[in-house]
């Protein structure tokens, strides 16, 4: 059985004033969701984060780390920086990153590999652009992005690692896969997974993500192989991430 997970990614978003409104609303009574639950604030507020989110059921994760555990990279975060903030999960390859950034797949692999030699759990995040789901190519792309990472890893290591499926025309756009869409690639990534792992597999939590919010959510999450979401726009109003957190049963 896996347990859903239910992750608000807030991107260069949000403020001091939103961690102490989240952690406050997920104190209160009543509340309750059989969710693990993860909010990804920007790096200023992880401390922040940590005391707000103390007690409550919200665990803390954040959207990038660079490969090294330290030196002269001016700007940059290291893994180790983020476990000393009580950070349990990263983003990596999150197609903002791809695109904007340049990371390709090979430094996405580095990362994940950095996160998980200090004990911090990567979601990797994988999609194809519209023009690659037009021109018939979704299930390779995410496959080879899945498989670079995922095939190089020791059996140990890709048990903690959460795959998202992201398509990165439904992201930020309003435009949602539809669940059989979304359904249709979550399934052949875990059969790629089964073919050289099958427990593994089983285990394998794969999130939703692009334009999940909460009216769509159920019905994305009663999907098989849809295990939880990565919320982008939608996680920075509590009311509707706490919606999306319940509608995960
Ligand atoms: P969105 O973002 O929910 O605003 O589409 C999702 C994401 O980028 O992780």
């Amino acid at each position: 059985m896996r347990k859903p997970l239910i992750a608000g990614n807030w991107k260069m978003n949000g403020s001091a004033e939103l961690i102490e409104a989240f952690g406050q609303a997920f104190a209160e009574d009543g509340f309750s969701s059989s969710a693990e639950i993860l909010i990804h604030p920007p790096f200023p507020y992880l401390e922040a984060a940590r005391r707000a989110f103390s007690g409550t059921c919200i665990e803390i994760g954040a959207q990038t780390l660079n490969p090294l555990h330290s030196g002269a990279r001016t700007g940059e975060v290291s893994g180790q920086m983020l476990r000393e903030f009580g950070v349990e999960y990263v983003l990596v390859g999150h197609s903002e990153r791809r695109q904007l950034y340049q990371e390709g797949d090979e430094q996405v692999y580095d990362r994940a590999l950095a996160a998980l030699s200090v004990g911090i759990k990567p979601i990797l995040c994988v999609g194809e652009t519209l023009e690659e789901r037009d021109g018939g190519q979704t299930e390779a792309v995410v496959l080879r992005q899945v498989g670079h990472v995922m095939a190089r890893l020791e059996p140990e290591q890709r048990r903690r690692v959460a795959i998202a499926y992201e398509p990165v025309w439904a992201i930020g756009t309003g435009r949602t896969a539809t669940p059989d869409q979304a359904q249709a690639v979550m399934a052949s990534i875990r059969r790629y997974q089964a073919q050289f792992d099958r427990e593994l597999a089983d285990e394998l939590r794969l999130l939703y993500g692009g334009s999940m919010n909460a009216s769509n959510a159920s019905e994305l999450l009663a999907q098989e192989d849809i295990d939880g979401g990565l919320i982008g726009g939608a996680s920075l109003k509590v009311d509707d991430f706490k919606a999306i957190c319940q509608s995960a049963g």
